[in-house]
């Protein structure tokens, strides 16, 4: 299958391409620069220069695909109008081609605010419409498609996709306790996060195109439903041999900077219907034994 690939390069997108590839799917990854034109290169993906900004690009690397895998994010968390812009953008950009063709596009998606007091399923609908929601509102700007002839499948990956080299939260949070001299929690550290290794998550990806899942699916990247803050707070004191603390609500903005927004909110998710269409499995290290190999404090 040739595949279209946004965030090729990204810390999920480079694991799907990987994936892709080596499965003999035919990847074409957008770059918006030398180097990670350079790194697609390296792997065998064919490249298509580019910029969520430019819509062109999109449309065009769309247009000559079989399927679509959209993962490029702004990730601008200073900014979340200019990042919601560019996701609505892009959806808008990439669906519209494939209206009529059948296709597959899948497009990321997270678990935040979904259902605060309990395990999100994939059977709970995104609340967030429209581009001042929530990325943009992009999930369920992407599963209008659905109706509209493309194959559109929504993605949530869990908020740690973890393995060696995660730039991701662990990375923040192990940063944030090594600057602190404490491991802390917030509160009573009961709020819960999915989690899921970046292989299993990248082998959702390809199982997604390869199944090929409905249109209209709503896909749960979450291999644990949710560890307890405190759990990872613990575990990142053990690896970094510092103390472990609660800190109260009030005082998290300023222990934790941007990152008190997420490791404030529950983000727990089940996946068993993603395991019964996909017939996925997680295979590799659950959070808290990744955590504890050390790896992460290097
Ligand atoms: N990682 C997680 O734990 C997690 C959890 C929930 C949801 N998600 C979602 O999953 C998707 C992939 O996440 P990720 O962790 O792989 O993100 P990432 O590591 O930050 O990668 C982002 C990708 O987007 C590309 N990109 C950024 N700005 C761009 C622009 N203006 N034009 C074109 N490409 C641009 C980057 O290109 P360069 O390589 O050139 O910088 C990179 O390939 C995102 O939508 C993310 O929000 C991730």
């Amino acid at each position: 299958m040739q595949v279209f690939v946004t965030g090729a390069t990204g810390w999920i997108g480079s694991a799907v391409v990987d994936q892709l590839l080596d499965a003999g799917h035919i990847v074409t990854g957008l770059a918006r620069s030398d180097g990670s034109a350079a790194a697609l290169e390296r792997k065998g993906a064919l490249v298509r220069r580019g910029d969520l900004d430019d819509l062109e690009s999109l449309r065009a690397g769309a247009a000559a695909a079989e399927a679509v895998v959209h993962l490029a994010n702004k990730h601008d968390f200073a900014n979340p109008a200019v990042t919601n812009k560019a996701e609505r953008g892009a959806v808008e950009t990439i669906g519209t081609e494939l209206i009529d063709s059948d296709r597959p596009f899948v497009v990321a998606s997270g678990l935040s605010g979904l259902t605060p007091d309990r395990a999100t399923t994939e059977h709970d609908p995104s609340p967030f419409h429209g581009i001042d929601s929530m990325r943009g509102g992009s999930e369920n700007l992407a599963l209008e498609f659905a109706d509209r002839g493309v194959r559109a499948i929504v993605s949530r990956f869990a908020p740690t996709v973890h393995a060696e080299g995660d730039p991701g939260f662990m990375a923040g949070l192990v940063a944030t306790a090594r600057t602190r001299g404490v491991s802390a929690y917030i509160g009573d550290g009961t709020v819960r996060w999915a989690a899921i290794h970046r292989s299993d998550a990248a082998r959702i990806v390809r199982l997604a195109l390869e199944k090929p899942a409905p249109a209209g699916t709503v896909l749960h990247a979450t291999a644990e439903t949710g560890i307890a803050t405190r759990d990872i707070a613990e575990a990142i004191g053990r690896g970094l041999d510092l103390p472990v603390a609660s800190i109260p609500a009030e005082r998290a903005g300023a222990h934790f900077g941007w990152l008190s927004r997420f490791f404030g909110t529950d983000m727990s998710a089940t996946s068993d219907a993603t395991r019964t269409l996909l017939g996925w499995n997680p295979q590799s290290p659950s959070l808290i034994e990744d955590l504890d190999s050390g790896r992460y404090y290097r």
